[in-house]
């Protein structure tokens, strides 16, 4: 892989041994992806932070590092709430050694955001063709899909890299070549909320790591309806990239048709949810991706003077949570929690529930193999209704 001087110098540890570690694991995987050269990442999104995941070794790792992140970044999601973490049942052994782990990556220069949607945090963060190097496969796919922008999945380690170097290796979707459509997905069914998510997780088992181009004849998903699907698709398969047609940014040019078609309606979509019950969970998990603004509003208003009989979480980033304070009193007055910083699948505290309901595709297929939670699907409606202890 080419490098410039100043890059080869750097690889060469003249801008000190952090520096040189970093840019040997990107110049490491340029060459593995056969990528030419490094290309400047606009902002970077570290995976590897719960400490659940990452442990005392990767502990080590980070508290190893020296120096500071040149490219605006912020994390993905923590093992608990960074502030109510008690609330959630966490240990204080786990709470000492995850806040250990936050200020490694403060001393980085790194801004404690812990979220899986930095988009709807920050605007400046990702534009369209913009090259970044994000880690969180659902932030991934909507930076790729909904913004246009240009990134693949990177691993702790590579994200850190690139946040330090203020590069990445140019090669996967950071590529035109890369980005065209593997595989045409005509669906003829009328679709709303948490169908997407059943939608994406049929669609990433079948497809893997394509790229799907969708066309879904009369409807208009939002954004988070969008944020929903891809982050199905990015559990269940792993795809990075797809797109809707008249919805999302286009293909590049010159692609051709893609090679496979499938053909999906209703009958598919209900199958996903009969296969996954909504019945017998004790406790309900919502914001898998974190909600938006516009979530926590439905959410309130479903919860509206009544008190819930389950664990009801919600999960958001804390901007988010800080910029609705009406909205999350609202939810936590049925007794409901809304965490921050955190998610039902990187934290050790969703263990203690033996199924839980949720109406994330995504959420669906991480918990029974991250947390070792049995999952149901259900509507949003349907997890209030769960969670304020009526019949299904
Ligand atoms: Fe986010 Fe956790 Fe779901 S990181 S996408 S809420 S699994």
């Amino acid at each position: 892989m080419y490098l410039s001087r100043e890059e080869e110098a750097v690889y060469q540890g003249e801008r000190g041994e952090t520096l040189r570690r970093m840019m040997e694991i990107l110049v490491a995987l340029g060459d593995i992806y056969g990528a030419e050269r490094l290309v400047p990442v606009k902002s970077v999104q570290i995976a590897g932070v719960s400490y659940k995941n990452i442990g005392e070794a990767g502990l080590e790792w980070i508290s190893d590092l020296q120096g500071c992140v040149v490219v605006p970044s912020i994390l993905n999601p923590a093992g608990m709430d960074l502030c109510r973490w008690q609330e959630m049942g966490v240990s204080e052994d786990f709470a000492e050694k995850q806040q250990q782990t936050i200020e490694a990556y403060r001393r980085l220069g790194i801004t404690i955001d812990c979220t899986c949607t930095p988009y709807q945090i920050y605007q400046g963060l990702a534009g369209p063709g913009d090259h970044l190097a994000w880690s969180e496969s659902s932030a991934v796919s909507y930076a790729n899909s909904v913004i246009g922008a240009r990134t693949n999945r990177e691993g702790g380690p590579s994200a850190l890299a690139a946040a330090l170097v203020g590069k990445t290796a140019l090669y996967g979707y950071h590529l035109d070549e890369n980005r065209l459509p593997t595989h045409l997905v005509e669906v003829e069914a009328d679709l709303h909320g948490s169908d997407y998510g059943a939608l994406g997780f049929l669609v990433g088992r079948i497809v893997k790591d394509g790229v799907p181009f969708f066309r879904l004849p009369g409807q208009r998903p939002s954004p988070d309806e969008l944020k929903a699907l891809g982050a199905a698709m990015a559990a269940s398969g792993s795809v990075a990239l797809y797109y809707v047609q008249d919805v999302t940014p286009r293909p590049p040019a010159g692609g051709g048709q893609p090679e496979e078609t499938l053909h999906l309606d209703r009958k598919e979509i209900a199958e996903v949810y009969a296969r996954f019950p909504a019945e017998g969970a004790d406790a309900v998990a919502l914001g898998c991706p974190h909600c938006s603004a516009e979530e926590l509003e439905r959410i309130a208003g479903l919860l509206q003077g009544q008190k819930v009989q389950k664990e009801l979480w919600v999960c958001t980033a804390r901007k988010i949570a800080e910029a609705n304070p009406g909205r999350v009193a609202a939810i936590e007055k049925s007794g409901a929690h809304v965490f921050c910083d955190t998610c039902m699948v990187v934290s050790p505290a969703t263990e203690r529930f033996s199924r839980m309901l949720t109406c994330s595709g995504k959420a669906l297929s991480y918990l029974p193999g991250l947390a070792g939670v049995k999952a149901g699907l259900g509507s949003l409606e349907d997890c209030i209704n769960a969670a304020l202890g009526r019949q299904q």
